[in-house]
């Protein structure tokens, strides 16, 4: 989603700084790009429709400047088109930003009654109409983004330049990530750390409603009334800092052949032996976990809740977070809010964190960010060591939560022993040796590439499964959507027959997995019963199943708090080479953000 960047520096040219943050920040997603300099005191405005590198060919060879704020913008308010990209000058203010003005519409009509006149249709050029209005009106430039922050409502991180300083860089925050890196006689802003990594590892996190002043050698931050705040000024603690396709085509792909060792990583310090379990929190005072998340995260909690309910006895609830943000949660202390986050900046989820937080009921994440904003909010975090996940269709993030929520219901079990000690040993042999129990279903690409062929024509698939392989349906849904453009439903085996059966016709493929030999047969049955329509079907089960018409991917048989990790490879690689036949553009599908920092 939006990036932003900035920097202002005694001599260098930050012109090159300014770019390369934006393709730092390119696999977030984004649809045009812009970024406004001063030189000789003249502000200079470059924008375009399209990619990072179509602005760099833009801007001319001896742009040069000490100072300057650029920006990413995926567009909400109004077309992908240059004029409604970002920076945004109205007057004396000159902004890029990200996040969403609500009450742009109604403050629109204030300024243009005040003889405002504005250009694009978006939100941002109203924020900057806004900062200008007060600026012009309090002559001081405190009182103006103080009373900004009181009239707006709404999400936003801001970079702003102003032509009669063309030394300093504002910056303004509420509810959208923003930092501010401390250099050498050169200073940084930016949306996500990893914009200005390759300049400093030392930075300063804005908080909501605080404001500040960038220079070359000075950095100035505010709270809402104008009082000096001391911050800390932190290091980034991340190792996975540079992420190059290597010998992988994509990063998809090689963001899956990593899984052999990510899972490992992330579950390591809970898996030497059985009391390393007691390493994780103590969660048998609950009665019931609720488990908040947006997309493949929410997937990961719905793996969980079956492991939770049926082997730690405990109710768990999984929730979509932009609607439990809305909804009557039924919390009290017997309660833990589990949420989940790959890149710890999803603006829902951390809106329903914050809701709880009011609360002041329990909160636990799992996260791959460090120092994200959701880490920072929660009560305590367990993070996932998936490294730097690129391909906006997640995967080894995935996997990674799956893995962490499955030690996690192993540990609860284990502290109300619910599972023998014997058994869970031999889960947690298992758990050691993953990276060998995935490596066959990591290599059999053979099979995936011929099933791609079979299916990267159609128009509709459907994927079903019964209690974890229902989500798991999900989540291989989600993936082939994502990434091929195919429509894809995932339906619960046995809800099938209620109506969405009527879709299926000659040669409709249906995938399923059957790994839960209670009702696998219950399954097998509903795989028949559209066979008998004409589907053609592909299943993933750990059983010796020969059906006629059923097409078979065989995984190892494991313990059932490993096999969702092994189940959804398939789905994964399948999605991913369906997608290459179609020509896709793989690690950045159209209309896709990595990190959706907008409602
Ligand atoms: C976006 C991404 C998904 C991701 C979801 C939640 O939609 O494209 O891959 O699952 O956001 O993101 P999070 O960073 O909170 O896990």
């Amino acid at each position: 989603m939006c990036g932003i960047v900035g920097s202002v520096s005694t001599k260098t040219n930050v012109i090159p700084i300014l770019l390369d943050g934006l393709k730092t920040l390119e696999y977030r997603g984004y649809d045009s790009a812009g970024l406004a300099y001063i030189k000789d005191g003249n502000l200079i405005i470059n924008k375009v429709k399209g990619r990072v590198k179509d602005l760099e060919n833009h801007i001319s060879k001896e742009s040069n400047s000490n100072i300057g704020i650029a920006h990413t913008r995926w567009a909400t308010h109004g077309k992908v088109n240059e004029t409604n990209a970002h920076p945004h000058n109205v007057g004396k203010i000159t902004i890029v930003h990200n996040g969403i003005i609500e009450n742009f519409s109604k403050l629109k009509h204030k300024l243009e009654e005040k003889g405002y006149e504005f250009k694009s249709e978006s939100d941002t050029e109203i924020a900057a109409g806004l900062l200008d209005y007060y600026y012009k009106k309090y002559e001081n430039i405190d009182k103006a983004i103080q009373k900004f922050m009181k009239k707006v409502d709404g999400s936003y991180a801001i970079c702003m330049l102003i032509n009669d300083n063309p030394n300093t860089i504002y910056v303004i925050k509420k509810d959208s990530p923003l930092i501010i890196g401390k250099g050498n006689n050169e200073n940084y802003i930016a949306s996500d750390v990893p914009a200005i990594l390759k300049y400093t590892k030392n930075y300063y996190i804005l908080e909501d409603y605080e404001y500040g002043k960038i220079t070359n050698n000075n950095i100035t931050i505010y709270d809402k009334e104008g009082n000096i705040l001391k911050k800390e000024l932190k290091e980034y603690q991340g190792s996975d800092l540079t992420s190059d396709k290597g010998i992988y085509e994509h990063y998809m792909l090689k963001e899956i052949i990593e899984q052999q060792t990510t899972i490992r990583k992330t579950v390591n310090p809970y898996i030497n032996n059985i009391k390393d379990l007691l390493k994780l929190p103590d969660l048998t005072k609950y009665e019931r976990i609720d488990i908040i998340a947006c997309g493949t995260a929410m997937h990961a909690g719905l793996t969980a809740k079956y492991l939770f309910e049926q082997y730690s006895n405990t109710k768990c609830e999984v929730f979509l977070a932009s609607e439990y943000r809305y909804q009557n949660n039924f919390l009290n202390n017997n309660v833990l809010s589990i949420f989940i986050s790959q890149s710890g900046e999803t603006a829902d989820t951390l809106a329903a964190l914050k809701k709880v937080k009011e609360e002041k009921y329990d909160t636990l994440g799992i996260v791959n960010v460090k120092e994200s904003s959701i880490a920072r909010a929660l009560d305590k975090v367990l993070y996932t060591e998936a490294g730097t996940e690129i391909a906006v269709a997640s995967t080894k993030a995935y996997t990674s939560q799956v893995a962490l929520l499955s030690v996690l219901a192993l540990s609860l079990a284990y502290r109300k022993k619910l599972i023998k000690e014997e058994k869970i040993n031999k889960i947690l042999e298992e758990f050691r040796s993953i990276t060998q129990i995935l490596t066959p279903i990591l290599e059999d690409t053979i099979t995936y590439e011929n099933i791609a062929k079979e299916i990267y024509e159609k128009s509709d698939i459907f994927y079903i499964g019964r209690t974890i392989d229902y989500a798991l349906a999900m989540e291989g849904s989600l993936k082939l959507k994502e990434i091929s453009y195919i429509h894809s439903e995932a339906y619960a085996a046995g809800e099938l027959k209620h109506g969405t059966i009527s879709l299926i016709t000659k040669d409709t493929p249906v995938f399923a997995s059957a790994t839960n030999k209670y009702i696998n047969a219950k399954t097998i049955s509903n795989l028949k019963e559209v066979i008998a329509r004409g589907a053609k079907c592909y299943l993933i089960t750990d059983e010796d199943i020969k059906e006629d018409n059923i097409k078979v991917i065989k995984i190892k048989k494991v313990s059932m708090f490993i096999k969702p990790l092994l189940t959804i490879i398939p789905y994964q690689l399948i999605a991913y080479y369906t997608a290459k036949l179609k020509g896709c553009d793989i690690d950045k599908p159209r209309n896709l953000a990595k990190s959706v920092t907008v409602e």
